[in-house]
């Protein structure tokens, strides 16, 4: 089912009393208002947020990644059972600093997407397209190859704990998002594939996210845009403030 959601990708950010502070914070502000939000901590401090959260919280804690075995010699590697362990609900997979830095492929990324599933996370899936390959005109062919490879194998029932964000690459942390028209265009296209993929009206379901340098004062012209169904915030994620008044913002003009 399609819903508003506000989440925030902490990235390699805040030691434990520092992330347990900003949870609470956020916690505080977006508790009136009628979106979801998640947070996603670094590994190190999900259990600490999550227990100063409670299991009852609005706000959810995700985990940035994870491997997709459940145990076994894989060292420096964190599994399902462990994340599910620290009170993690959620899961990042296929960020695309996990594709660029640590060379993560699409066929890694379908592994961990089964295996989330069958463990019972929920997933952020993302995608996302080079400045190089927009320039290129290669934008859906992108994101087409990413979804269909790391999706496959993956039933239509599964859609409803899968969330797709939309990260065009060269948006992401460098205080220029996308222009709304450019994200609803990709947006629209990615509800299509779905559709193709999964059946009609898989797409128009499904929670479709976008993320790259979303702030306050950009979220506004980007909500309104009707295939855009809320934010996927990594810098501003950090300053509770503006995480919590773009949960306001995206409240208003999604009309809840
Ligand atoms: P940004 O990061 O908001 O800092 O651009 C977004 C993300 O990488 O998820």
């Amino acid at each position: 089912m399609r819903k508003v959601i506000l989440a925030g990708n902490w990235k390699m950010h805040e030691l434990i009393e520092d992330g347990i502070a900003l949870a609470k914070c956020t916690e505080q502000g977006v508790k009136d208002l009628p979106i979801n939000v998640i947070v996603f901590p670094p590994f190190t401090a999900i259990h600490p947020v999550f227990n100063v959260l409670g299991s009852d919280s609005k706000v959810r804690v995700g985990a940035q990644n994870m491997h997709y075995e459940e145990k076994g010699a894989f060292t420096g590697e964190i599994s399902p059972l462990m994340l599910k362990d620290a009170g993690a609900e959620y899961v990042i997979l296929g960020h695309s600093e996990r594709r660029n830095i640590f060379g993560e492929n699409d066929e890694l990324i379908n592994r961990k997407v089964k295996s989330a599933l069958s463990h019972g996370l929920k997933i952020v899936l993302c995608v996302g397209e080079k400045l190089e390959e927009r320039e290129n005109g290669k934008t859906e062919e992108v994101i087409k190859n990413e979804l269909v490879s790391d999706l496959k194998g993956v039933a239509k029932e599964d859609l409803e704990n899968i969330i797709i964000a939309y990260e065009p690459i060269w948006a992401i942390g460098t205080g220029v998002s996308a222009k709304p028209e450019q994200a609803e265009e990709v947006h629209k296209y990615i509800r299509s594939l779905l559709d193709e993929m999964f059946g009609a009206g898989s797409g128009s379901n499904m929670t479709v996210l976008y993320g790259g340098s979303v702030k306050p004062k950009n979220i506004e012209s980007l909500a309104k845009m009707p295939d855009i169904d809320g934010g996927l915030v990594g810098g501003a994620s950090l300053k509770c403030e503006d995480f919590v008044e773009i949960g306001r913002i995206l409240t208003k003009v999604k009309g809840l």
